[in-house]
C-alpha cells in the first residue's frame, strides 16, 4: 500500500457561474502508509468531493495529490490503483462471489493458481467461504458490500482503499461485525484506508486517526482520544461525544494571580497554567466540560468546596447511564452531566455540580486556549 498526500487541494464546482459552490476551501492531509483513517463531518462539508479528488474521479480546481511522493494529479483513476467502495455495492450479477472477487486479478492477467490462493485468503478473512459459489442476487446488501470490499482489497498492488459511507445499506445490528472484518483485513494487509462517514461512532471505532471537516475545511486530524480530550475548537468539542461537550459562555477574572471563569454569579477556578495565556479584556469566552466529567452531588456540600448550585430540568435514561440536564441557579446556563444508571434523581431536584479543573477546557473566539 502507499502514503497518500493531499496538498493544498481546493475545489469549486461550476466556477464562474452563478451556481458556483466552494466545496473544498483548502485542505492539506497526509495519510501514512498502512493506516486506518476516517473522514467525518456534517452533510455537505465536502467529504465525497475530497474522496473523488483522491481517487481521480474528479479533477481539483487547485492543488495536488501525491501517492508515495509521486504527483498523480493528472492521472486517471485506473493509473492510481486506488480502490473505492461505494455507499451501494457495485457487484457483477452475472458472476458468482468467487468470480466477483477474482475479477480484478483476472483483468490484470494474474495466473489462475495465484488467483485461487488470494480469493481463498480474502474469503477466509471476510468469512465468505460458505457463499463463494452463490450468486450475488441471492445475498443481502451487507454480504454484497463485503464482496465489493473483498474485490477492493484483493489486488496486491492497490495503493489505498476509499470507503464512502459503506454501511448505509447495512442493517444496524450487522454493522459492528462487518466493520470488525473490514478492520481485520485493513490490518492484515496493511491497507491505507480512508473511511467516509457522518457517524462518529463508526469513524472512531474504525480509524486510528479521524479527519473532521466543516464547510470545506479540515478542522482537526487526530486520534479519537485527542478529539475527545483536546478539541481544537468549540465545533469539535460539540461534534464529538454524545452528548457533546458542554460549552458555557463565561466571563473572566483573576484573583491572586489565579484565573476564574464567571458563569453569572458563579465562579469556576481555571488551571493556573492558563493565566499567562488569558486576556481579561476578552469577550466571547467559553468554558468546555464533558458531561462525563461533571460531578453531581445531591446533598448540599459544605461551604467553599467549589460546587455550583443547579436545578434539574430533565433526566434521560440511556440504558447504561443517565444524562441529567440542569440549569445553574440564577442563570440560564444549562449543563449536561452523565451519571450512573442507578443514580437516584428527579426532575426539579436541587443538585450541586462541580467541574474538575484538569477536565476544563477554555475557548476564546471558539478556539481552544491550551493550558
Ligand atoms: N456535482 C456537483 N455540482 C455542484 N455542487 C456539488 C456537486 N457535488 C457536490 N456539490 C456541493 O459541494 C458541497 C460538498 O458536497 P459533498 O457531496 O462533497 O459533501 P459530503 O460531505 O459528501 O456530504 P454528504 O454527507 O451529504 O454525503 C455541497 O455544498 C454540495 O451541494
Ligand atoms: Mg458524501
Amino acid at each position: 500500500m502507499a502514503e497518500i498526500e493531499v496538498r493544498d487541494i481546493r475545489h469549486v464546482y461550476d466556477q464562474g457561474s452563478p451556481d458556483e459552490t466552494v466545496a473544498i476551501e483548502r485542505i492539506n492531509l497526509t495519510l501514512q502508509d498502512g493506516t486506518a483513517n476516517a473522514l467525518l463531518g456534517p452533510s455537505g462539508c465536502g467529504k465525497t468531493t475530497l474522496l473523488q479528488i483522491i481517487s481521480g474521479l474528479l479533477q481539483p480546481t487547485e492543488g495536488h495529490i501525491l501517492i508515495d511522493g509521486e504527483d498523480v494529479t493528472d492521472k486517471p483513476p485506473a493509473e492510481r490503483d486506488i480502490a473505492q467502495v461505494f455507499q451501494f455495492p457495485v457487484i457483477y450479477r452475472s458472476m458468482d462471489v468467487y468470480g466477483n472477487l477474482a475479477f480484478p486479478l483476472r483483468n490484470g492477467g494474474v495466473p489462475e493458481a495465484e488467483i485461487e490462493s488470494r480469493v481463498h485468503r480474502i474469503s477466509e478473512l471476510l468469512e465468505l467461504d460458505d457463499i463463494l459459489h452463490s450468486s450475488p442476487s441471492n445475498l443481502g446488501p451487507e454480504l454484497n458490500q463485503l464482496v465489493a470490499l473483498g474485490r477492493g482489497i484483493i489486488r496486491a498492488d492497490t495503493s489505498a482503499i476509499l470507503f464512502d459511507e459503506p454501511m448505509t445499506d447495512v442493517e444496524p445490528s450487522r454493522k459492528l461485525t462487518i466493520r470488525r472484518r473490514v478492520k481485520e483485513a485493513q490490518q492484515e494487509f496493511g491497507i491505507t484506508a480512508l473511511y467516509v462517514t457522518h457517524d462518529q461512532h463508526e469513524a472512531l471505532t474504525f480509524a486510528e486517526q479521524v479527519a473532521i471537516m466543516k464547510d470545506g475545511n479540515l478542522v482537526q486530524y487526530d486520534t479519537g482520544e485527542n478529539l475527545y480530550q483536546s478539541p481544537v475548537n468549540t465545533f469539535i468539542g460539540h461534534f464529538i461525544g454524545s452528548p457533546g461537550m458542554n460549552l458555557l459562555e463565561c466571563g473572566l477574572s483573576q484573583e491572586n494571580g489565579d484565573p476564574h471563569a464567571h458563569l453569572g454569579p458563579h465562579q469556576v477556578p481555571l488551571d493556573s497554567a492558563l493565566a499567562p495565556r488569558l486576556d481579561l479584556g476578552w469577550t466571547d469566552c467559553h468554558v468546555g466540560i464533558r458531561p462525563s466529567s461533571v460531578t453531581v452531588q445531591v446533598a448540599e456540600p459544605h461551604e467553599d468546596t467549589g460546587y455550583l448550585p443547579a436545578t434539574v430540568d430533565q433526566v434521560e435514561m440511556l440504558g447504561g447511564f443517565q444524562i441529567i440536564t440542569a440549569t445553574l441557579d440564577h442563570t440560564d446556563v444549562e449543563v449536561k452531566a452523565r451519571v450512573a444508571h442507578d443514580f437516584a434523581i428527579d426532575e426539579g431536584a436541587s443538585v450541586w455540580l462541580s467541574f474538575p479543573p484538569s477536565d476544563i477546557r477554555f475557548f476564546h473566539d471558539h478556539e481552544a486556549i491550551p493550558a
